[in-house]
């Protein structure tokens, strides 16, 4: 890992004394959380083909939907378990029987359930006690694991909740037969380092794995959910691009790559199909992706300053801090008005023009110069513009 330059003793002494777990697991929410983006409505076959690039790209569990939501919705989770898939496939109820029997009915292998836990959904949302939030939660897990299915209880608005109450809640959630317990920050309140406070807290009166779901409502999703890693979570909810309600999830390919690279923490996410996943995604749901998003963007690995691209050239970390073939993606040295010597050689020399062979000196100068003011009019440089520059000044046409 060092060889990519991403971990330095800084870090490393900084984490040198969590207890961290050498590999996580992967709850993509792409087709239910993503689905709820604004805007977004995938057909059963689009859901269909989403999934079987998840289950290739090594995710463990495929929340494949929220059965109780439409016919469309059973149809396409139906086509969806019936695939036979190596990754669980889960679908999402609230703790109401009648979603738990639509989600049995779907062929799914685990049951995603949840109530909302914080004074604010108590008070305004279900009108309930915290008495009655317990007893529905308790009553869903036990007829969920009565139908033979796994259960993972999520406590909506967790994040938003009194701790006493939660770690109540989780108890009996866990008493009931929950295989798992989902940590929600439903409205991405959190920071990374309450994060870890609060999943160690529970950590130490829970029994079984926990996962942890963040929003980005502050832009705090990935650095949340690796907070909660920091304290002992399992498995992280993810979204591909971080799709989601509102400002959406934490981004699996931002999440999965800054465990892997800095923290050194490992999943079973075969990094190299993360942009093909992303440009998939983005094409089926229309939501592009803005050009700097980290890992997967246009230009996350792409240089135009002259300094930049003449370090990058000379050594690749210089202004990289990982390989980009590792996430699928290439290099790229764009022409600009930032642009310096090394990276138009550089560029010539990969269209076969060679300074000394096929141009002159002189002609360089010319074409070097035609670039930069090109770029000062705001201008992309493409490689057929500056065939074209190179033509009209070498006179090849
Ligand atoms: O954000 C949230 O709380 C959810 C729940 C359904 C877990 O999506
Ligand atoms: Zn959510």
């Amino acid at each position: 890992m060092d060889t990519y330059g991403s971990t330095n003793d800084i870090i490393k002494n900084s984490i040198k004394d969590l207890n961290l777990p050498e590999k996580i697991k992967i709850f993509d929410t792409t087709l239910r959380d993503g689905e709820q983006t604004p805007g977004v409505s995938l057909t059963p076959d689009e859901k269909v083909e989403i999934a079987i690039n998840l289950n290739n790209l090594g995710v463990d569990i495929i929340e494949a939907g929220f059965p109780i939501s439409s016919p469309g919705e059973q149809e396409a989770i139906k086509k969806i378990t019936s695939l036979n898939l190596n990754a669980e496939i889960c679908g999402l109820a609230r703790a109401v029987k009648k979603d738990i029997d639509i989600a049995v009915d779907c062929g799914v292998d685990s049951i995603h359930t949840f109530i909302a836990t914080s004074p604010l959904h108590r008070k305004y949302k279900l009108k309930m006690d915290k008495e009655q939030i317990i007893n529905k939660a308790v009553e869903s897990i036990e007829y969920i694991k009565e139908r033979g299915l796994k259960v993972e209880f999520s406590a909506e608005d967790a994040t938003r909740t009194e701790l006493d109450y939660l770690i109540e809640v989780y108890k009996n959630a866990v008493d009931a037969g929950a295989d798992r317990i989902n940590v929600p920050d439903t409205v991405g309140v959190m920071i990374p380092r309450a994060m870890t406070y609060l999943i160690s807290e529970i950590k130490k009166e829970i029994n079984v794995p926990i996962a942890v779901h963040c929003h980005n409502d502050f832009g705090l999703s990935v650095a949340n959910s690796v907070g909660a890693v920091e304290g002992g979570a399992e498995q992280i909810h993810c979204t591909i691009n971080g799709l989601g309600e509102r400002a959406g999830n934490a981004s699996l390919e931002e999440a999965v790559m800054s465990l892997k690279m800095i923290y050194g923490i490992e999943s079973n996410i075969k990094t190299e199909k993360l942009t093909e996943i992303s440009n998939l995604v983005s094409n089926l749901t229309g939501i592009k992706n803005q050009p700097n998003k980290a890992i997967v963007g246009e230009n996350s690995f792409a240089h135009e300053s002259g300094i930049h691209a003449h370090g990058v050239l000379a050594h690749a970390l210089t202004y990289e801090p990982i390989d980009p073939e590792i996430v699928g993606q290439k290099r790229k040295i764009i022409l600009g008005k930032h642009t310096g010597t090394h990276a138009i050689l550089s560029k010539l020399k990969e269209l076969n023009y060679i300074v000394g062979e096929n141009i002159t000196e002189e002609q360089f100068n010319e074409i070097s110069k035609r670039i930069k003011d090109a770029g000062d009019k705001g201008k992309m440089i493409t490689d057929l513009d500056v065939v074209a520059i190179v033509d009209d000044i070498t006179d090849r046409t």
